[in-house]
């Protein structure tokens, strides 16, 4: 396989949790901020910002809501990434025009966002600290919201966590790229179902050698959708004047 070594920080990944009690410099968090900064955003609106969380106390809150995940106020940093259509809703003001959006601005919110966080954290894997996005935190927005203040446009998507690790656990494996990347047309059902049924023998073994409880993959994901979770978003995101239709 063609490798250089930003493939092999990204083939580096996993998820970090149980850090050392140690801090990240700033200049660390400056050069990771543009680092990701630098990532493509949809006709240049950079939809998002980063909240760090130094407070003990609402680093404590945050673990609480967000699980408990105690990690998100023993890690070295803690971040909440948000779409931020704040700065759009000020320069419309400003201009004296209606800030007038549909689904399609919450949309571009969370896609640049994300593209924003995924290189933010790449760049700190690549400083040597373990991370671990934390989507915990949607269990309680409207709590979230008040231990943050946010202003009207600012909506929190998820956290990450970041310091030095303190854990060297394996890497989970992932669904065949031949499951992923196509050509010219998606692939029928029973081809997308060989692919399910050899990656669910993979993720149990996977599971079997962690110790945890073993189970496929398509056990685990027959679960987690059988069910809505954390129905109230919508209204928590309209609230905070997204459109959302
Ligand atoms: C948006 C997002 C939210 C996540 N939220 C949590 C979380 O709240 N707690 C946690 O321990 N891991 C969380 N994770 C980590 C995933 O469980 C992890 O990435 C996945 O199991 C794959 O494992 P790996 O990152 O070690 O390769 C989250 C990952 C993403 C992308």
């Amino acid at each position: 396989m063609t490798q250089n070594p930003t493939i092999d920080t990204m083939l580096a990944h996993r998820s970090i949790r149980k850090f050392k009690d140690e801090s990240i410099p700033e200049s660390d968090i400056k050069a990771a901020m543009i680092a990701g900064q630098a990532a493509a955003t949809s006709s240049a609106v950079q939809p998002y910002c980063i909240i760090q969380i130094t407070d003990s106390s609402k680093r404590q809150q945050i673990a609480d809501l967000a699980g408990p995940q105690q990690k998100v106020h023993d890690c070295g940093a803690f971040f909440v990434i948000c779409a931020d259509l704040r700065k759009h809703m000020l320069i419309t003001k400003r201009a004296g025009t209606e800030y007038t959006t549909g689904l399609e601005a919450f949309l571009v919110g969370a896609v640049d966002a994300s593209l924003f966080a995924q290189n933010f954290n790449l760049a700190l894997e690549s400083l040597g600290y373990g991370t671990c996005y934390i989507g915990g935190i949607r269990n309680d927005l409207p709590q979230l919201n008040d231990i943050l203040n946010l202003p009207e446009g600012v909506l929190p998507l998820y956290g990450l966590c970041a310091g030095v690790p303190d854990e060297s656990p394996s890497h989970r494996p992932r669904l065949a790229p031949e499951a992923m990347l196509f050509t010219n047309e998606y692939p029928s059902d029973e081809e997308t179902l060989a692919y399910i049924d050899q990656y669910d023998t993979l993720y149990k073994q996977y599971l079997t050698d962690r110790g945890a409880p073993p189970a496929t993959w398509s056990e685990s994901i027959a679960k987690k959708y059988s069910y809505a979770a954390r129905v109230g978003l919508a209204a928590f995101f309209k609230s905070k004047g997204a459109n959302l239709d």
